[in-house]
């Protein structure tokens, strides 16, 4: 995973520079302006990490299915998707939008397209079934990595624990987020443990960490594969960088 390869180069090059230098003393002299591109990003974040927790949680829902191997027409693409809106509009008290303009519907379309794509590839494994055959973590890091990779560093979003929780490497946080200049904050927010979300802003990217809650089903599962947990603790983040162009 490249998560930031597309813009990282632009830092480097004289003319980003400059533009940078101005946006800086702009962000100086007007408190205001720089209010107002994190007023502009924050709800672009909080709205992908929404689409990312609920998109994960159809898929929590249905484990009990998958595990027997009775998921069948609820894990066909469509339901899949269908689920995904329904819990959307309970957690966001209105319908899942597809238009629009703007980042924030730009997100949107990607994550549809993305969640469309997920769930083609993976209904036949659910349907199929098996004991955790598909696990929300496996779903949603199969879902970011086409969200992230076709928003190209403007949105990006990653799920991930701190050490003595993992159950996969793979999932660290200094392999999700390399090259974000947020990871170091991460993995220590991480350690704390804390269940509070922080938004961090630096340079030209805010970030936004939302601490998750681990239910009863997350703890049992986990248990499963070796890590020892207690239901309300710290169960992970879900962490947000936009892209800010002032
Ligand atoms: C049915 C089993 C199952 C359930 C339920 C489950 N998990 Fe997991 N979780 C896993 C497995 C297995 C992995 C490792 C996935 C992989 O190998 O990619 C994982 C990985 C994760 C990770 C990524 C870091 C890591 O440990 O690898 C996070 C964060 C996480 N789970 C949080 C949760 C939370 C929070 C819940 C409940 C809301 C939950 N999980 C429910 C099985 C489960």
């Amino acid at each position: 995973m490249k998560p930031l390869a597309p813009f990282n180069p632009s830092f480097f090059n004289p003319r980003s520079m400059a533009a940078a230098f101005v946006a800086a003393l702009v962000f100086a002299l007007s408190p205001a302006k720089a209010v107002a591109s994190e007023a502009r990003a924050h709800p672009v974040a909080v709205e992908v990490a929404r689409m990312t927790a609920e998109a994960t949680a159809v898929v929590g829902a249905l484990q009990a299915d998958i595990n027997a191997g009775t998921a069948g027409g609820k894990a066909s693409p469509a339901q899949l998707f269908t689920s995904f809106q329904e819990r959307y509009l309970k957690a966001a008290g209105k319908a899942f939008d597809e238009q629009g303009t703007g980042l924030e519907a730009e997100a949107r379309k990607t994550f549809a397209a993305s969640l469309r794509d997920t769930n083609t590839r993976l209904s036949p494994v659910m349907i199929k079934g098996g004991t955790d055959a598909v696990v929300p973590a496996y779903y949603r890091a199969e879902l970011l990595k086409r969200f992230n990779g076709q928003m190209r560093g403007k949105v990006q979003v990653y799920a991930t624990t701190r050490k003595a929780d993992l159950i996969n490497a793979d999932w660290a946080v200094e392999k999700v987020m390399k090259g974000s200049p947020f990871a170091a904050e991460v993995a220590k927010l991480m350690e704390a443990g804390g269940l509070t979300p922080v938004t961090v802003e630096t340079g030209d990217r805010q970030m936004v960490y939302i601490p998750m809650r681990l239910a009863a089903g997350c703890v049992a599962c986990h248990a499963r594969n070796g890590i020892n947990q207690k239901e309300g603790d710290f169960g992970g983040a879900l962490v947000t960088e936009v892209w800010l162009r002032r």
